[in-house]
């Protein structure tokens, strides 16, 4: 399963003997160069960035560091070895062989399934394009780049499993995924949060611990598919994308490090002292989030979805660690509870599971961030600062599913539309707050300094020292 580098497609898929597929990958590389000139990190051009690329699939090792001219990065193709026998593990086709040839059925549903995926890759890479010129650091300047070239990679993995075993169609949607744009009017991407602006490394930390969380989950769920090429190729994805998650945590762990530490030196709470000094108050971070999760709340679709249940019963799309939860994997009988507004109240009924599998993804994912966000309050608390991030209530400002027509406020009250318009601001990022938050993102790139509102990491890449050059322009 070695990675070849002679090639000019890297591959572990023996891309060499199949010429058809091979043509046809490199027929579509030069097209995936010309967006990311266009559409990839601006001005990026021959600089040399300290990155990994993947070398290998071993859970061990997989990865290398060096530096790399930057459009010069080697984009290819990594499927996790595959596993003897494996079977479906869920779905009214549990315990048949796994396929390596899509099922005719089911066809265009699996296509749909990768080029909703494969469409968000690019669209970040898109939303993040001008962050370089704003970095607070070489180590951030490189982590973005860091990030950047994998969102470019999984676009690849997904382009190749659409060339491999979707023919003429899979072909169209590979140039279609090249041609949509984030946040375009016309030609947007498929999905609400990869159409928002993430002007900012607050929105970019919040977008990387948030919405590339998502990203965690929707891929452990086709990581349990029935169709191996699909599971082989999402497996890996995630052990690149957990360097994504760490990034966004680590970088709104600094902000706040930074934040106490003026607060501290300061001896106030008042946002806008603390804002005179350069630094970001705690309720606008708090805010950020607010809205950074809510967005991305809405990517988990309706809490009742009979596509959902179509894609599981299907054998294509399971739950988040499928193999280990103890149950039939059929869902025949279960039920999952689904919390709804009624008149003043928000009310929970229950559903029957299958149809609730949206809903049980999203939960598992708040889990998952209520963590990260205990781990923020403890860097706060260690620091002598009482105030706490918290979560916002799943039905806060919701656009899709059943609170879409609701106001609900953080702590999960039902309002009336006056008291939402009333006290909304205090909730989501107003104008002053986020021209705040761009009046500091000064652009920091001398060797081992950090801009006023970050501290520096605790420890760097590949543990180089402090001082570090991460980016060398020329
Ligand atoms: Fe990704
Ligand atoms: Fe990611």
């Amino acid at each position: 399963m070695a990675i070849n580098y002679a090639d000019k497609i890297p591959n572990n898929v023996d891309l060499a003997e199949n010429k058809q597929l091979q043509r046809a990958l490199e027929h579509w590389q030069p097209k995936y160069l010309d967006w990311w000139r266009e559409m990839g990190p601006e001005s990026s051009v021959n600089h040399d960035v300290y990155l990994r690329t993947a070398v290998s699939v071993d859970a061990k090792g997989w990865a290398e560091f060096g530096y790399v001219k930057m459009p010069d990065y080697r984009w290819g193709i990594f499927l996790t070895p595959p596993e003897k026998d494996r079977l479906v593990p869920f779905g009214s086709h549990k315990g048949e062989h796994a396929w390596n040839e899509v099922p005719g059925e089911y066809r265009s549903t699996l296509r749909r399934i990768i080029v909703t995926q494969g469409d968000t890759e690019p669209a970040s890479v898109e939303q993040q394009r001008l962050l370089g010129q704003i970095c607070p650091s070489l180590y951030d300047l490189r982590n973005l780049y860091q990030v950047n070239v994998e969102e470019g990679r999984h676009l690849w993995a997904m382009v190749y499993l659409l060339h491999a075993y979707f023919g003429r169609d899979g072909r169209e949607e590979g140039e279609a995924l090249l041609e949509r744009r984030s946040g375009d009017a016309d030609k947007p991407r498929i999905l609400g949060a990869f159409n928002e602006k993430t002007p900012d490394w607050l929105s970019f930390f919040m977008f990387t611990f948030l919405t590339d969380r998502d990203g965690k989950y929707q891929l452990a769920a086709l990581a349990e598919s029935g169709f191996d090429p699909l599971a082989r190729s999402t497996r890996f994805m995630l052990t690149e994308e957990a360097h994504h998650l760490f990034v966004g945590e680590t970088g709104i762990g600094r902000i706040l490090q930074r934040t106490a530490e003026v607060m501290n030196e300061q001896k106030t709470d008042d946002p806008e002292k603390l804002r005179r000094c350069g630094v970001i108050d705690i309720p606008t971070i708090q805010k950020y989030l607010n809205f950074h999760f809510s967005v991305t709340l809405d990517l988990y679709g309706s809490e009742v979805s009979s596509n959902a249940s179509n894609f599981f019963q299907m054998g294509l799309k399971g739950r988040f660690e499928e193999e280990k939860l103890k149950d039939d994997h059929r869902l025949s009988d279960a039920e999952y509870p689904i919390l709804e507004p009624v008149g003043e109240r928000l009310v929970e009924k229950h559903h029957p599971a299958l149809l609730a599998l949206n809903e049980r993804l999203r939960d598992d994912y708040i889990k998952d961030c209520q963590g990260g966000v205990d781990r923020w309050n403890k860097t706060l608390e260690k620091m002598g600062v009482k105030t706490k991030l918290t979560l916002p209530h799943k039905a806060f400002h919701r656009k899709i599913g059943v609170f879409a027509e609701s106001h609900i406020s953080p702590d999960g009250k039902v309002l009336s539309e006056a008291d939402w318009t009333r006290h909304s601001s205090d909730w989501v990022p107003t104008k002053a707050d986020h021209e705040h938050v761009q009046s500091v993102m000064k652009r920091e790139v001398e060797p081992g300094k950090y801009a006023s509102y970050i501290a520096p990491p605790a420890r760097g890449i590949n543990n180089q020292p402090h001082g570090f050059e991460y980016v060398k322009f020329h």
